[in-house]
């Protein structure tokens, strides 16, 4: 498989029996895994190797299932709002590495380690769902060690087409009750534990002590995960994604989970940059781009991240 240009590689040890997978390197040494199988990124690790996104010790390492943990891509579909299998078919397809990857500056390529790769549907997703779309999906590491994915998905149909989406990302923290989330304090939220009934946030920061399964919507471009435990900040940045999902099954739920140990709830905080609310429409011929960047600060650094509003 050649990686031309990009300062990419693929990488022997990752196979998943025989589909393969990409290293991503940066200069100060982080690295990043990323499947063929959903364009799921399976690992990322900081310069001193620490993983930072979580994997199930249970994860089914093979297709046709997403496996539990790393990122996986909803779409086009969020959880069960739709027809569709929940979040989505995009996760349990097989990606392509994208050789064109038209409109991205290829100026990154000098300062980033970055692989490019595209889905389009099959004969058999267009029976579910038919529509021709092209997923071009750019996930990266800065010189720095931050991850980054950039979607862009284009209609390639003559008629408008809807969906929701989410990157549903498993943290990795030392244990969930030493987490909280700072960004989110006084927002609404539809809770998928009740109907979607919506609720308002009362102005705390958002710690954890039971199940939680809810979309914030509306939510601010930059977050933070905060683990005392651990004394690290993940700061959460996204773009074209208005909502943010958050999802802990805790302790019942979790034993429900074939793929998902018992106790591992402890270990784990999906934190997803989401279009989950209102879905996206785009006619014929336009693109839509949702971005995420993810860097893993010492936490008291970690204010001087959150005073800057933009994203990439
Ligand atoms: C979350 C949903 O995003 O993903 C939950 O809000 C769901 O309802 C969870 O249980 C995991 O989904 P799956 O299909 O990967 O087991």
């Amino acid at each position: 498989m050649s990686m031309g240009r990009y300062a990419a590689s693929t990488d022997p040890e990752a196979g998943r029996d025989g589909d393969g997978a990409v290293l991503l390197r940066s200069p100060s040494g982080a690295t990043a895994r990323v499947s063929l199988h959903g364009g799921q990124v399976v690992s990322w690790k900081n310069d001193r190797g620490d993983e930072l996104l979580f994997t199930s010790s249970k994860a089914i390492m093979k297709p046709p299932k997403a496996m539990r943990g790393g990122i996986p891509i909803c779409f086009p579909q969020f959880g069960n709002c739709g027809t569709l299998e929940r979040h989505g078919f995009a996760r349990n397809r097989m990606w392509a590495l994208d050789e064109e990857h038209p409109g991205l500056s290829r100026s990154d390529s000098g300062s980033r380690s970055l692989v490019d790769l595209i889905l389009k549907p099959s004969e058999e997703d267009q029976k579910s769902w038919p529509h021709s779309f092209e997923f071009r999906l750019r996930i990266s590491l800065t010189k720095d060690g931050d991850l980054s994915l950039v979607s862009r998905i284009r209609n390639v149909n003559g008629k408008p087409f809807s969906f929701s989406f989410a990157y549903h990302t498993y943290l990795s923290v030392s244990d969930i009750s030493e987490v909280r989330i700072e960004g989110l304090e006084t927002l609404d939220y539809l809770d998928n534990l009740s109907q979607r009934e919506r609720h308002t946030e009362q102005g705390d920061a958002i710690t954890f002590e039971s199940e939680v399964d809810r979309v914030y919507v509306s939510s601010p471009n930059v977050i933070a995960v905060l683990d005392h435990e651990k004394k690290r900040t993940f700061v959460i940045r996204k773009d074209g994604l208005p909502d943010t999902v958050v999802w802990n099954p805790w302790e019942k739920k979790a034993k429900t989970m074939a793929d998902f140990g018992d106790e591992e709830y402890k270990q784990t905080l999906c934190v997803d940059a989401a279009a989950a609310e209102r879905p996206i429409t785009l006619r014929p011929g336009e693109e839509w781009t949702g971005r995420l960047e993810l860097s893993a600060v010492p936490s008291t650094n970690c204010s001087d991240h959150l005073d800057q509003p933009g994203i990439m």
